[in-house]
């Protein structure tokens, strides 16, 4: 699907699910399909229940009609495994394979992502599922990619998971007294005697609410086995359809910054990475953009398919409001513009019945080509068929890096103080939404990523320093690397254990500080800090800190700690490293991040009015520059250098203005 040499073009298409309606609807459904200019459709999310009413019984002939029909219209397939929902017959038989929630209760059947990622009962039968679709399937040239379950993700708390719970920490420290060094369990007499004292912790435990936990050790730990069982049951049926079809690449459906599993893990295990967008119309459009750039940091910046986003509406919002004219298409080409290689859609026809019926789809219950949605997904298509194979593969080259890791995200979260406004995504975005304010392209990279292809690096709340992490940092800035970092950062080690003799422990001597205090403010205060002539405030958290060598470059201007340091940077070998021991508004981010970067030499891709975003993708074509006017009124946009815009075929000479009306793109090829 990415990088394949059976695809020549932005593949365009999206969830269908024929199998909701009568046969003889189908040749329309291709008719209207085909009028869109849609050429992938993604096959069998969720037909376990038809594909298999029974132990031994396995039933294909709908899916046969239904990959020949597709087939037969020029399709290519994104093959589903349809392991997301169990049938009703495994739950009264195996009712092993149902959850059980975090507050304890044990499921019945129903919904879906329903399955236990424990239960034995559903490793074998998925396993066989995916088995014998790749079996039956295998000689079909046009599917494109494997489609593995469907938005993997929820916790399990059952007795099956209990028990795997316990294996999987006897295998991580051998023996229970590494346990309760590791979760410090001295603490309120938790010390364990046995693995089979531990139980997991939910609201039965040591939680008082999700995010409320009395040993942020088991939590944590909990966190990341939950997300290795779950990447366990993905892994099977990976591994199953691998053997049989080795050269089809295999995906599951991602969801962004999705909390309970940690996707920089995931990645490893799979062959290109695939989510689905489903942003407000309220959302920031920089919150859509670091969601696109977190999916293409998982595989260090190799090409994404957007697998699902709504052409129209979605179902489950309070406020299903419409996607304004012109929005999809936008948003489609942000998705490109960040590394998509993929258009697709949920969903390709509207069901008539159960809870998403009044979703968006490109065919509406109309049943016909004369809406708005349709017109305008016919017009991306044709589009898409326009640019074909150009900016396929294109890679975005970043200077700027911010650090984002799921243990830091799950362990401030869970964290008991300093302040319950403190969320590590809000922080990533202050920083990220700065540099995109800027067209100053970033990677969103995990610890385990290199640092040298970097000028800057930037890491939000580095509360949890892994070990090994810190010297990596520290060799990044020695040889010339500029680092920020912020305010409760070095605090803990990959245990959430203090690291002792002031924070921010490991990062202290790179950072040349040391944070004695920290004061969290209440919503309605604030401190101010004067940076570069202009006074900021100064909010959520103010550390307070010493230099043990770090030059000071603002202070605070109120309370007891008026004075006190605020911004400080120290240079460390041939490097700088500043700490903002405070959180601030947009407008500090970008002058602090602007002027950083104007001094390590890293360039904006170009200079656009507020809220036309700029991004570059590169490949053997050449440059292309994706234009994006997120506003509701036109821009004149000056372009640097010389290039034709691929969607209107217009040649601009350098220096030359291009109006670009409202919500509206240009792609601009520089050869
Ligand atoms: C998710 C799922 C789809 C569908 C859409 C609706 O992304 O993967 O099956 O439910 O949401 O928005
Ligand atoms: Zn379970």
């Amino acid at each position: 699907m990415i990088e394949s040499n059976k695809v020549k073009k932005i593949l365009y298409g999206g969830d269908y699910n024929p199998e909701q309606w009568p046969e003889d609807t189908w040749e329309e459904d291709m008719r209207l399909l085909k009028l869109a200019h849609i050429d992938v459709v993604t096959l069998n999310v969720f037909s376990w229940a038809a594909l298999q009413p029974d132990e031994e019984t396995y039933c294909f002939d709908k899916l046969d009609k239904i990959m020949e029909l597709v087939t037969r219209h020029g399709m290519k397939i994104c093959l589903a495994t349809s392991t997301g929902a169990h049938p009703a017959w495994m739950a009264r038989k195996h009712p092993d394979i149902l959850r059980t929630e975090f507050n304890g209760m044990k499921r019945k059947f129903g919904s879906r992502h329903n399955s236990c990622p424990n239960s034995p009962t559903y490793h074998k039968y998925a396993v066989a599922l995916a088995t014998k679709l790749a079996e039956r399937y295998k000689s079909y040239d046009n599917i494109v990619a494997w489609h593995i379950s469907n938005e993997f993700g929820g916790e399990c708390y059952c007795e099956n998971c209990e028990k795997a719970f316990r294996k999987w920490l006897q295998k991580k420290y051998k023996t229970i007294d590494a346990v309760n060094a590791a979760w410090d369990t001295a603490f309120w007499g938790h010390t364990f005697y046995d693995f089979d004292d531990i139980v997991v912790p939910n609201m039965l435990s040591e939680h008082f609410t999700e995010n409320h936990t009395t040993f942020q050790g088991i939590s944590l730990d909990y966190r990341r086995f939950n997300s290795e069982s779950i990447l366990n049951c993905y892994r099977m049926e990976y591994d199953a359809i691998h053997a049989i079809t080795p050269d089809i690449p295999i995906t599951t459906n991602l969801m962004g910054n999705y909390q309970s599993l940690d996707y920089q893990m995931w990645a490893k295990y799979m062959d290109f990475i695939s989510w689905d967008n489903y942003p407000t119309n309220e959302a920031p459009y920089e919150e859509t953009a670091m969601k696109h750039d977190l999916m293409r940091g998982l595989k260090q910046g190799k090409p994404f398919a957007l697998m699902e986003q709504t052409p129209s509406v979605t179902n489950w919002l309070p406020y299903n409001a419409l996607k304004r004219p012109g929005v999809m298409r936008l948003w489609s080409y942000q998705a490109v513009a960040h590394g998509a290689d993929t258009v697709m859609f949920f969903q390709m026809k509207r069901s008539i019945g159960a809870c998403e019926k009044y979703h968006g789809a490109v065919i509406d219950h109309a049943g016909h080509e004369n809406t708005r949605v349709f017109r305008e997904i016919t017009e991306l298509g044709a589009e898409l068929d326009k640019i074909g194979a150009l900016t396929l593969g294109g890679r975005t080259d970043s200077k700027v890096a911010i650090v984002f890791d799921w243990d830091n995200w799950w362990a401030t979260d869970y964290s008991a103080g300093p302040s319950v406004n403190l969320h590590y995504c809000d922080e990533i975005l202050n920083y990220y939404k700065a540099l995109n304010d800027q067209n100053i392209s970033v990677d969103l990279i995990s610890v385990e990523d290199d640092l040298s292809v970097y000028s800057l690096v930037i890491a939000p709340v580095l509360y949890m320093v892994k070990p090994g992490y810190d010297e990596k940092i520290r060799t990044f800035v020695n040889e010339g690397g500029n680092f920020v970092t912020t305010f409760f950062s070095g605090y803990v080690d990959d245990h959430d254990l203090v690291t002792v003799g002031g924070y921010p422990g490991k990062l202290r001597d790179i950072l040349g500080i040391w944070v004695e205090e920290e004061d969290a403010l209440p919503e309605d205060t604030e401190n101010s800090f004067t940076y570069d002539g202009i006074t900021y405030p100064a909010t959520l958290i103010c550390d307070l800190l010493h230099t043990e060598g770090a030059e000071v470059l603002c202070g605070y201007e109120k309370d007891f700690y008026a004075g006190m340091p605020a911004i400080t940077c120290n240079t460390f070998g041939r490097g700088k490293a500043y700490y903002v021991a405070t959180r601030s508004n947009a407008e500090f981010y970008r002058t602090f991040t602007g002027q950083i970067c104007q001094e390590a030499g890293i360039m904006p891709v170009m200079d656009t009015p507020e809220s036309v975003e700029v991004t570059r993708r590169i490949n053997g074509n050449g440059t292309f520059l994706f234009i994006l006017n997120h506003d509701t009124q036109s821009h004149d946009i000056t372009l640097p250098l010389g290039g034709k815009d691929i969607l209107t075929d217009i040649l601009y000479q350098p220096g030359k203005n291009i109006t670009l009306s409202a919500k509206n793109v240009a792609i601009i090829h520089l050869p």
